[in-house]
């Protein structure tokens, strides 16, 4: 297990930095109880924990207040908070074909059982959607514009600042799925003018797994499409209105908050552009180094600009999840292969005739031998097609 060479980071960041496990062991021992709910010493630390990620993670995104960031359990949760709760019967939404299946199927049952009218803007054969493209599309009724910021099939970034610029001169609210992008590049809510970002805190930003949330602009109010418990004013019958009760229910993931707050922190120690910068001279090498493979066919790779480290491949004549296999038995290499919850994307590439492709995901542990071995494995899995086509045949 320890020689595994881990390149499945687009679905998880693995390992955690070294703070991450320790924090959330300290802290659960420590202070592990329902935080804000009551007055003692414990309780107090472990709600002063929330509301210091709460502005760890406002600073981080450039937002203006604390109170409009709030937790919820991953990018899933957060997408589905923002999509049920911003649209109605009757309005129109704008979405591109790179997206998750989070804001697809959110997107999709809306359209199917609430007279939602939902259209998707393809990516051009370099990886990226025009932000003309999506004004185009602009409609009297359109209440939501969704965009992936960055792709975890191909790791094209879109330009979310040019795309909040439209959504804001027609004030259409832009929600941005930040799921690969927070903790690799900078987001500033301000400047790009984004009304509404969901994160996930178990990729980049280096937390747990069950941690995420969506950080709302002032002046932007989403429905809330549950209720509960908020730990205040608890005779009130309707659930509250104001932040970020209006968006959170129940007892919050505690453990998971203390684990993202260790692994924000780390990554500014380290430097969020170190990181990215070194990321981006791996992923170079091992483009380079794939690229050169006879039988391999990279997806959207031939300008790395506005990319982050992810990256997808096919070896012709080889299905993506039989070369998954093989780089996991014979090479001890993770990683993920077939559509990557995000259907359309391999609708355009055509990668979804052939079940999908394989992705090689880098992270901040990632090394250069990791990736020079990573090569090797896939130049040896292609030297094996005339083989593994004779077999078939015979
Ligand atoms: C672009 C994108 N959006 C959304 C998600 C969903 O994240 P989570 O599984 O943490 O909810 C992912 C996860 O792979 C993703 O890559």
């Amino acid at each position: 297990m320890h020689d595994m060479i881990y390149l499945d980071n687009g679905a998880t960041t693995f390992p955690k930095p070294e703070v991450v496990y320790q924090q959330m062991d300290t802290f659960y021992r420590q202070h592990g109880v329902n935080p804000g709910r009551s007055g003692y010493d414990m309780c107090l630390a472990a709600g002063s924990i929330v509301e210091e990620t709460r502005k760890l993670l406002t600073r981080f995104f450039n937002g203006t207040d604390p109170d409009r960031l709030v937790f919820g359990y991953n990018a899933t949760d957060a997408l589905n908070q923002a999509i049920f709760g911003l649209l109605q019967p009757g309005d129109h939404a704008i979405t591109t074909s790179l997206e998750h299946n989070s804001v697809l199927r959110p997107l999709y049952h809306l359209s199917r059982d609430s007279r939602v009218e939902v259209d998707h803007v393809p990516f051009d054969n370099k990886g990226f959607v025009s932000p003309d493209d999506i004004a185009r599309r602009f409609k009297k009724n359109t209440r939501l514009v969704a965009v992936n910021h960055a792709s975890n099939v191909i790791g094209t970034i879109q330009d979310i600042g040019a795309i909040g610029k439209l959504c804001r001169e027609r004030d259409i609210p832009l929600l941005v799925d930040a799921s690969q992008s927070a903790g690799k590049i900078p987001i500033d809510l301000q400047r790009m003018n984004l009304d509404v970002i969901a994160f996930t805190g178990h990729k980049s930003l280096m937390g747990p797994m069950g941690i995420g949330g969506l950080y709302v602009r002032e002046g932007l109010d989403i429905r809330h499409t549950r209720a509960g418990g908020t730990g205040v004013r608890s005779a009130q019958r309707a659930h509250l209105d104001e932040y970020p009760y209006r968006l959170e229910y129940g007892t919050p993931n505690l453990l998971g908050i203390a684990g993202l707050n260790a692994g924000v922190k780390w990554l500014q120690e380290q430097g969020m552009d170190t990181i990215e910068r070194r990321e981006m001279q791996l992923l170079e090498m091992l483009r380079d180094g794939l690229r050169r493979i006879d039988g391999v066919t990279l997806h959207c790779q031939d300008d790395l600009a506005n990319h982050i480290g992810v990256l997808s491949f096919n070896v012709e004549g080889i299905e993506a999840a039989e070369v998954g296999t093989l780089l996991d038995v014979d090479h001890n290499i993770a990683c993920r292969t077939g559509l990557h919850c995000a259907p359309m994307v391999h609708e355009q590439l055509g990668t979804d005739k052939i079940h999908g492709s394989v992705r090689f995901g880098l992270g901040p542990f990632t090394t250069e031998s990791d990736i020079q071995k990573a090569v090797a494995a896939v130049e040896e899995i292609a030297a094996l097609r005339a083989t593994m086509a004779a077999a078939r045949k015979g």
